[in-house]
C-alpha cells in the first residue's frame, strides 16, 4: 500500500475504515512524508492493535489516519492524526473524528485528551495554527499550555459536560 495519491484518474471520495496493525507501514510513510520526522513502527502497530483507529483511503492509497492509546481507565489519548496535504480542507479530518469518538465512548472512555506541540521536529507555526484551529472546531478545549505545548480535551459524553470536580 502506498501513501501518495499519485494518479491521473479523477479522485474518488475518501473512504473511511477501521485501522489494522498491517496499516503500520503506510502510516509511517505518511508521517515521514507530511511531518518530516521518523516514526516508531512498533509503537504504531501496538496502538492500532489496542484501540479503535481510523484510516482514510482514496484511489487505493492511505491519505489519512487517526489512532489512540489509553491515557487512564476512562480517558483516551488521541495519539496521532495526519491528513495528507493533498486531501486537506475537504472535511476528511472532521469525518474521522466523528467516526472514532462514538467508538471510544462505547468502550467506556468519558473524555479524550492529547497534546499539540510546536517544538516537535518538523513543526511550523503555520501547521500548529492549522491543527489548533481544527481541534477547536471539533469542540476540543485547551486546558493547559506552555510556550510550546497545548493540552486539548473534550468530554465524549455530552452528559458529562460541566461535571468537572
Ligand atoms: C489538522 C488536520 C488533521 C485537519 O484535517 P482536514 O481534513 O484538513 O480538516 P477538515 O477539512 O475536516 O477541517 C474541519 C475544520 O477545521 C478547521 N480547519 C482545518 N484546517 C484549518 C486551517 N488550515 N486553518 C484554519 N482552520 C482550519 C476549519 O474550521 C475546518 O472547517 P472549514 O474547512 O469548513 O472551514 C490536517 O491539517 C493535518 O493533518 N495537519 C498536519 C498534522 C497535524 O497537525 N495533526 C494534528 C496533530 S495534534
Amino acid at each position: 500500500m502506498t501513501t501518495h495519491p499519485i494518479s491521473t484518474e479523477p479522485s474518488e471520495p475518501a473512504q473511511l475504515r477501521a485501522g489494522r496493525p498491517d496499516d503500520t507501514a503506510a502510516i509511517v510513510a505518511l508521517i515521514e512524508q507530511e511531518n518530516h520526522r521518523p516514526a516508531d513502527p512498533g509503537q504504531i502497530s501496538r496502538r492500532l492493535a489496542g484501540l479503535p483507529s481510523v484510516i482514510a483511503e482514496q484511489n487505493g492509497c492511505v491519505v489519512a489516519f487517526l489512532y489512540c492509546r489509553r491515557f487512564s481507565p476512562d480517558m483516551v489519548e488521541l495519539s496521532n492524526m495526519v491528513v495528507a496535504s493533498t486531501a486537506r480542507r475537504g472535511g476528511l479530518g472532521a469525518r474521522m473524528v466523528s467516526m472514532i469518538e462514538p467508538e471510544l465512548r462505547a468502550l467506556g472512555y468519558r473524555a479524550a485528551i492529547f497534546v499539540n506541540c510546536r517544538l516537535h521536529l518538523g513543526a511550523t507555526d503555520e501547521r500548529v495554527a492549522a491543527s489548533r484551529a481544527f481541534w477547536l472546531h471539533q469542540g476540543y478545549q485547551i486546558v493547559f499550555s506552555t510556550h510550546g505545548s497545548a493540552v486539548f480535551t473534550k468530554f465524549l459524553d455530552r452528559a458529562d459536560v460541566g461535571t468537572l470536580e
